[in-house]
């Protein structure tokens, strides 16, 4: 079993370049399929959930090359419209492919994704956006069977919610239908302007992605381009934390400023010294993080729930007693009893989580459960004296490429052994 080991209490000083965004590049893979010329995409990370949709892709029939950060797909003869269970498991963000296969072959069959470490995950309002196109969805016995005989037909789409992977679903199966479609109270996250930027590149006829109403006029077919994937606000975050609870000095390179606006002012709440020069963020840490009085996630524009996780790593030591609300996920605390072994004192009532903060964390075995709370145990173990050991880093590859190359080259010990 794979660990990381970390020797904490190390300034981290020095300059990083940010990696693509993963949940701008998971959209835009898919969003190959409903083209049958060839799509470059630059910057896309490598991590193993990019691998896992590239493999759905190859299953789909396309060609697919994978360079360093570079992915060429080739989706001329697209074969299939189904996405097995092995693949389906081993990435549930893969029902953003539902969209784009419906579209591109007039049916889609897949295993219903299930839950994951952080909540149920329905996709209800994904189904609802589809039908509302015009597609008949059957599931039964764990399958989901989608079909629309007569093509997808374009229409006015409410969510009930702003969810993420619905508004890019709606897009990608609404991109080729026929006649117009708005979507009403959709997600503004980046990642949806970048695919919709993306797709208007290949000729669809996008607009107002980004704000709460999109519509989109429904083209007979889509060309190919060239694209380079927006960075990855919440690795961004991630090493911001990392900065913070080592009394660190940074520079991350490549950022978009305005992608980082939620999570600015709580940085500065906890005593960084923050500035920005055209796509470069200086972060100086104080000797202590002050505590955050209250943070709530949101949907985008408010503060993102991926980075609930690595704040509160960085609230543990915070001078004073830090408040968090997640808004978003229904159990988004797993990481909270870890982070208490490495002597953090924290209270979880329901959705709000109280961070007692302490003078400082020790080392200890630790074990991540999801992505997020992976990347939390990593900071955490950043800041505490002494050697901590995570295991569950497969958790962590989903999401964070190079992360221990990137943490040694700015000052950490950081080391991953097959244990
Ligand atoms: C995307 O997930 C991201 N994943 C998540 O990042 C991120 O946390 C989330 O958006 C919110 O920003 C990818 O982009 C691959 P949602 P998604 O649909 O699309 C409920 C990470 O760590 N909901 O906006 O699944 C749902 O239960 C991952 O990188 C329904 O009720 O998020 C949740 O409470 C984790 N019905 C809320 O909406 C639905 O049909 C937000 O979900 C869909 C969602």
């Amino acid at each position: 079993m794979e660990k990381i080991i970390i020797e904490g209490g190390k300034r981290l000083i020095g300059e990083i370049n940010v990696h693509g965004a993963k949940n701008s590049a998971l959209p835009i893979l898919a969003a190959t399929v409903l083209t049958t010329k060839r799509t470059v995409i630059h910057n896309c990370p490598k991590l193993t959930d990019i691998d896992a949709a590239i493999n759905i892709l190859e299953h789909l029939g396309c060609i697919v090359d994978h360079t360093e950060d570079c992915v060429t797909v080739d989706a001329s003869n697209i074969g299939g419209s189904d996405i097995p269970d092995s693949l389906m498991r081993e990435m549930r963000s893969s029902v953003v492919f539902l969209g784009a296969v419906l579209a591109r072959t007039g049916k889609a069959s897949f295993s219903t994704p299930g839950g994951c470490e952080i909540g149920l995950r329905p996709i209800d309002l994904h189904l609802f956006a589809m039908s509302r196109l015009g597609a008949v969805v059957k599931e039964d016995f764990g399958r989901l069977e989608c079909e629309c005989p007569n093509g997808l037909i374009g229409d006015e789409i409410i969510l009930s919610f702003p969810s993420v992977g619905a508004t890019e679903n709606a897009i990608l199966a609404a991109v080729t239908a026929k006649g117009t479609t708005t979507i009403i109270n959709c997600a503004r996250e980046p990642e949806i302007s970048d695919l919709a930027d993306f797709l208007n590149g290949c000729g669809a006829k996008i607009s107002g992605a980004g704000e709460g109403t999109i519509v989109i006029e429904g083209v007979k077919q889509l060309a190919g381009t060239e694209h380079t994937v927006i960075p990855d606000r919440i690795e961004a975050t991630t090493y911001m934390a990392s900065a913070a609870v080592t009394q660190g000095k940074m520079i991350l390179n490549g950022i978009i400023p305005a992608h980082l606006g939620p999570v600015i002012p709580i940085f500065e709440e906890a005593g960084c010294d923050i500035s920005i020069m055209g796509r470069k963020l200086y972060i100086s840490a104080p000797p202590r993080p002050k505590r955050i009085k209250s943070i709530k996630t949101m949907p985008y524009p408010g503060f993102p729930t991926d980075a609930q996780a690595p704040i509160m790593a960085m609230t543990t030591i915070a001078d004073g007693t830090s408040v968090i609300i997640e808004n978003i996920f229904e159990s988004r605390y797993k990481h909270v009893n870890e982070l208490s072994r490495l002597g953090a004192k924290i209270k979880v009532e329901g959705r709000m989580a109280v961070i007692e903060g302490v003078p400082g964390l020790y080392g200890a075995p630790v074990v991540a459960g999801d992505l997020r709370g992976g990347a939390a145990l990593v900071v955490a173990g950043l800041a505490a004296e002494g050697i901590t050991e995570i295991e569950g880093i497969a958790h962590i590859d989903r999401g964070h490429a190079d992360f221990e190359k990137n943490l040694t080259m700015i000052g950490a010990v950081i080391t991953r052994e097959n244990g």
